[in-house]
């Protein structure tokens, strides 16, 4: 995985200082209208904005070090089955914020960008659907 593509494609999206957040979950609900309703006590926004941005943070810890965001991939499947939201909707999740992105760049998206985004998505899904972490620490 290209790291450094990676951080080029949040770098430019961030110096367009565009609403990354608006756009995630216009686009998650447009296609994905079920998911709407999960957010129900979500009356103000505020758990979809803090929610996307630890996804940020958590995607540089992954592609740099990943000293925590493998572990919270897998904790944080755990505890959204409490709030209603299955396992196989994380990859759902990542694919928009990577479509999202893709979007934001227009004409500065190139092809090894997609590349590296598809190359960590497969990387971040595994562990959304391997969320049991004594399994991972005897594969890794
Ligand atoms: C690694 C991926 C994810 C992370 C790090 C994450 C993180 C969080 C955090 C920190 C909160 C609590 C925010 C707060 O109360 O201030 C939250 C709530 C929530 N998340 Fe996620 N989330 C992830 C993936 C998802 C996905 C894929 C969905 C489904 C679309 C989802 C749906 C929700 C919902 C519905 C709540 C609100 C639950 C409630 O209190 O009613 N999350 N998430």
């Amino acid at each position: 995985m290209d790291v450094d593509l990676i951080e080029r494609t949040l770098e430019i999206a961030g110096e367009r200082g565009e609403d990354l957040t608006s756009r995630v979950y216009l686009r998650l609900f447009a296609a994905h209208p079920e998911m709407e309703a999960l957010f129900i006590r979500d009356t103000n926004g505020s758990v979809r904005g803090e929610m996307l941005a630890r996804v940020f943070e958590m995607i540089l810890d992954f592609i740099d070090g990943r000293a925590y965001a493998a572990q919270m991939i897998q904790c944080e499947v755990v505890t959204h089955e409490g709030y209603g939201v299955p396992p196989e909707v994380f990859g759902i999740f990542f694919s928009t914020v990577a479509d999202v992105l893709k979007e934001s760049l227009g004409a500065d998206w190139t092809a090894d960008m997609d590349t590296a985004w598809q190359d960590l998505l497969g990387e971040m899904v595994w562990f959304s659907t391997h969320p049991d972490q004594t399994i991972e620490a005897r594969v890794g």
